[in-house]
């Protein structure tokens, strides 16, 4: 089976880092590459195999780097190539690998193939973006992320045209379509392969291809414009293509961030015989608490654990026999795990954040932790619009405000919902802004810092989150059948208890996970086993079990080798 074959990015943990709010080390309240490299160690003592940065090219932060003005230059915020170069060597003398990420859909307005792109139409640029010339008339509408009007089409008076955009303004779609742009992109990712890079995190990589002749909205999607944009023409060419031409001349890995792409295609992407990506973030989880195809609102009941189980068999299933996941429950876009999934109350914190933990660590899957988590950050919930720094608050704040519409309904659904809540600096220690920088922070420190959510009290505690974290990647690393095993659920209908097992050749493991503040009991008697010996619990009860039947403290996670 090729979804068993050994592979080094099937068994690393990966640890994602956003670079802003990371580590400060000049003061200017920004964290910065040295930054990085200071922080080596504690990375390295997570156990964690593989750091993936968050865009550090040169950019005008219009979306906090994912509008690069150069492919090949270092942000100034952040640093140098010479500081790279240092923290890429400090990487792999620890031997951690570097995953960059690769934002090739679009670029920023100020790099300069569109400055040029934009000066005439018959400039030898202007095929890099896809524009619309006036005279045709007003083009079919396209919806974009980022813009005030949800506009996608910029009219540009310069040329009389318009430019698409499914980002803001100020990132301009590339034009896949024209070989030259596909070569300066395959040229981009070389120079930092011929460095060292050890594989790209890809974004939005399944909206890259476009069709030329614009047309109006397919009846077919029925108003979804991601899933519109999700499945252009050529995709698979150029994700072949690509591959072909750069990827597999290297040993790199690749996670392509795939909005829109259902089970159905899943394998389209990641089959090894079609030689394209090897893994993709699916967005299903992350639409679960969301308002239908209203991605940033936050939808009015609860979920339900019997969806999110069934999300994740579902998505297992795709991959069984050809292909590999990706294992996530937040990132830079979405909010604090803990808050999300779980329950961040002081009383059910510690559980919480150290149940999730234990899912991502023993699912089948590459797992992806977001900085902080591994301490348990929580959710800012900031309650004034002028604690926001993310484009994409301030912006529908705006366009609210001009159709008034609520914005009291809109900063509520802001504090489960924003992105911001996950950028929030990293809690070092019990000092000055959490030990993230002397000065002021580009966004604030969430205060709860200086209630045991920092680094440096967890460090000091054996039954912290932090200490329980590194216990658990071990438990994964020390245990191959936790990796490549193949998972059933159990349990199906239980809204309570999430459980399943990984059977590998003669290893089986049970994985009980409790989703409820209260304590709950369940049989587990769809299995039979001799003997269940316990290999890691998080809650200071260690577990209360006879045969089959298990009692489990609220948050509770037991992990058992079955005999
Ligand atoms: C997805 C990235 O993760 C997000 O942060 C960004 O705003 C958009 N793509 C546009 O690049």
């Amino acid at each position: 089976m090729a979804a068993m074959k050994r592979q080094w990015w099937k068994e690393g943990v990966v640890y994602q880092i956003y670079p802003r709010s990371f580590q400060d080390t000049t003061g200017n309240g920004i964290g910065d590459l040295n930054g990085i490299t200071k922080r080596l160690d504690y990375i390295k003592s997570l156990g964690v195999d593989i750091i993936w940065l968050c865009p550090i090219y040169q950019s005008p932060n219009d979306d906090n780097g994912y509008d690069i003005s150069d492919y090949k230059s270092i942000m100034a915020e952040f640093g140098t190539m010479t500081e790279f170069d240092a923290l890429l060597s400090g990487m792999k003398s620890r031997g951690l690998k570097l995953v960059m990420d690769l934002v090739a859909n679009h670029t920023s307005d100020e790099h300069f193939w569109f400055q040029e792109s934009r000066k005439s139409r018959d400039n030898k640029y202007r095929d890099y973006y896809h524009w619309w010339p006036a005279e045709k008339g007003t083009p079919p509408k396209r919806w974009s992320y980022f813009d005030v009007d949800g506009n996608a089409w910029k009219y540009d008076k310069l040329t009389d045209a318009y430019y698409l955009h499914y980002f803001s303004v100020k990132q301009p779609d590339l034009k896949w379509e024209n070989p030259k742009v596909r070569e300066e992109i395959y040229d981009a990712i070389r120079f930092w392969f011929d460095k060292g890079v050890d594989g790209f995190r890809m974004d939005v990589i399944p909206f890259i291809s476009k069709d030329i002749e614009y047309p109006e909205l397919p009846k077919k999607y029925k108003g979804n414009f991601v899933s519109y944009y999700s499945e252009g023409p050529r995709l698979h060419e150029f994700l072949h293509e690509m591959n072909q031409q750069v990827l597999s001349k290297y040993d790199i890995m690749t996670v392509g961030e795939a909005p829109g792409i259902t089970l159905d295609k899943a394998l389209d992407f990641v089959n090894e015989d079609r030689q394209e990506l090897n893994m993709f973030f699916h967005f299903d989880l992350m639409s679960l608490d969301r308002d239908g195809d209203e991605v940033f609102w936050m939808r009015q009941d609860k979920w339900r654990l019997t969806e999110f189980k069934k999300i994740h068999s579902d998505w297992d299933k795709a991959f069984a026999e050809k292909g590999w996941g990706s294992m996530y429950l937040s990132n830079h876009d979405f909010p604090r795990s803990v808050s999300r999934w779980a329950n961040d109350s002081p009383e059910h914190w510690h559980n919480s954040a150290t149940m999730l933990h234990t899912f991502l660590l023993t699912m089948k899957g590459t797992p992806y932790f977001y900085f902080g988590d591994e301490i348990g950050m929580t959710n800012a919930r900031f309650n004034s619009i002028e604690d926001y720094k993310d484009i994409n608050t301030i912006n529908r704040y705006e366009l609210l405000k001009q159709n008034n519409i609520s914005l009291v309904d809109f900063l509520e659904n802001e504090k489960e919902a924003a992105r911001d809540n996950a950028r929030t600096p990293m809690q070092w220690d019990n000092s000055k802004n959490a030990g993230f920088t002397a000065e002021d922070p580009w966004i604030k420190v969430n205060t709860n810092f200086a209630s045991g959510i920092n680094v440096e009290t967890q460090e000091n505690d054996s039954a912290s989150v932090l200490s329980y974290f590194k216990k658990m990647v071990q438990v994964r690393k020390s245990h191959l059948g936790l990796v490549y095993g193949k998972y059933d659920l159990l349990l199906a209908n239980n809204e309570e208890i999430y459980a399943y097992t990984r059977t590998f050749e003669s290893e089986k493991y049970l994985i009980l996970l409790s989703f409820s503040e209260k304590e709950t009991t369940v049989e587990v008697n769809e299995i039979s086993y001799n003997k269940a010996l316990l290999l890691i619990s998080n809650d200071k009860v260690k577990a209360e079990q006879s045969n089959t039947r298990f009692k489990l403290k609220p948050y509770q996670a037991l992990v058992y080798e079955l005999t």
